[in-house]
């Protein structure tokens, strides 16, 4: 069997969600379960979470109805609505909550003939322009929602665009333009991504949404996840397969993309972009082996990448390498490899086999 698991430490999850129910007293959360749960396995995440959890958010019915199978109770947010009036129905009878973020999600639901009403979010555009009403939107769409047979609850939703940038201009605007609608009468309201559970109180309002830092990843770009007490949940982990001994002027791998400035032992690990591992990370990015960091050298392959080990004189062919996890956090190889911690978590391919710890 080929050498490369991604450990998901469930224990670290549970312990991450506890720390976005305690920096918002009080309030509920939806832990954001989407893509896979950012790529950990959503049946293993939602079974872990489920008795403590008060509910969970997704992107789509068909991740919705695979979690529903799993919680028959939780609520459950679908975040970007029904993609199509056909979905509505099955909606109502999955039980969800829907955000409406459209005139032509709005005109759906009061059109719709539903098995029973449904908890909706009228997702406000505070100053994000991806989706979401207008003000003067929210108000007519609340207006025509609030007395409609379709709809149990009327909620209100929005999303922060900058709430990993602390002091960001924008973090305020889009709070004072929330709470300005706040005149019209919600049942709940929710704001919070992870980096405003963390740093904006006045955002964390009925409902917070945490996602990333319940994988153990930091939601902010001036404080690691360690800082945030967070735990990382899972570490991708290859194995040596090869070390070749090089002179110093030889180079490596694909496009002979690296020379070694001196002789140099290079090991080859068993994992390559086609498991998810960005191709993009550069020479130097770390990776974790003999409690000590060691530098990416040439191209990231499909399905192998290279190291230099000349500084880890005991390395051998089988020792274990962590290419981000427990040790080595993630945000660290993103930010070598130009992306985000989100991207590399979510993006680990199905054929990277995934073992659970309690
Ligand atoms: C609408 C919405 N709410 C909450 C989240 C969770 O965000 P984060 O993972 O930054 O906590 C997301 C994720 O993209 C989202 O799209």
């Amino acid at each position: 069997m080929r050498p490369l698991v991604a450990v998901v430490d469930l224990a670290a999850i549970r312990h991450n969600y506890a720390i976005a129910k305690r920096c918002a007293p009080g309030r509920q959360a939806f832990a954001v379960v989407k893509a896979n749960a950012y790529g950990h396995g959503v049946r293993e995440v939602v079974t872990t979470l489920h008795d403590e959890v008060d509910g969970f958010a997704v992107a789509s019915l068909e991740e919705a109805a695979e979690v529903r199978a799993l919680h028959a109770s939780a609520r459950l947010l679908l975040l970007e609505g029904c993609f199509s009036a056909s979905e509505l129905p099955i909606a109502a009878q999955l039980g969800l909550d829907i955000v409406v973020q459209g005139e032509e999600q709005l005109a759906a639901l009061l059109a719709a003939d539903l098995p029973r009403p449904i908890n909706v979010w009228i997702k406000a555009d505070t100053g994000m322009h991806r989706l979401g009403f207008s003000a003067d939107g929210v108000r007519a769409a609340h207006a025509r929602l609030r007395a409609a047979p379709q709809v149990a609850e009327l909620n209100l939703i929005s999303h922060f665009a900058c709430a990993d940038e602390r002091g960001h201009w924008l973090n305020e605007q889009q709070i004072g333009e929330f709470l300005g609608l706040l005149g019209l009468d919600f049942d709940l309201r929710s704001l919070a991504n992870s980096a405003a559970v963390v740093t904006l109180p006045a955002a964390h309002l009925d409902w917070i949404r945490p996602g990333i830092m319940l994988y153990g990843a930091t939601p902010l770009l001036d404080m690691t996840a360690a800082e945030l007490g967070l735990k990382p949940a899972m570490s991708l982990m290859a194995e040596i397969i090869a070390i070749h001994d090089v002179a110093e002027g030889d180079s490596i791998g694909y496009g002979a993309g690296w020379t070694a400035r001196r002789p140099s032992r290079i090991g080859t690990l068993s994992c390559g972009y086609a498991d998810g591992y960005p191709r993009q990370a550069p020479a130097g990015t770390p990776a974790w082996l003999h409690g000590q960091r060691v530098p990416l050298a040439g191209r990231v392959s499909m399905d192998m990448l290279t190291v230099d080990l000349s500084d880890v004189p005991l390395a051998q062919v089988g020792d274990a390498v962590e290419l981000w996890g427990a040790n080595l956090p993630v945000d660290e190889v993103a930010r070598a490899a130009g992306t985000i911690g989100y991207e590399l978590l979510s993006k680990v391919t199905a054929r990277v086999p995934r073992r659970y710890q309690a």
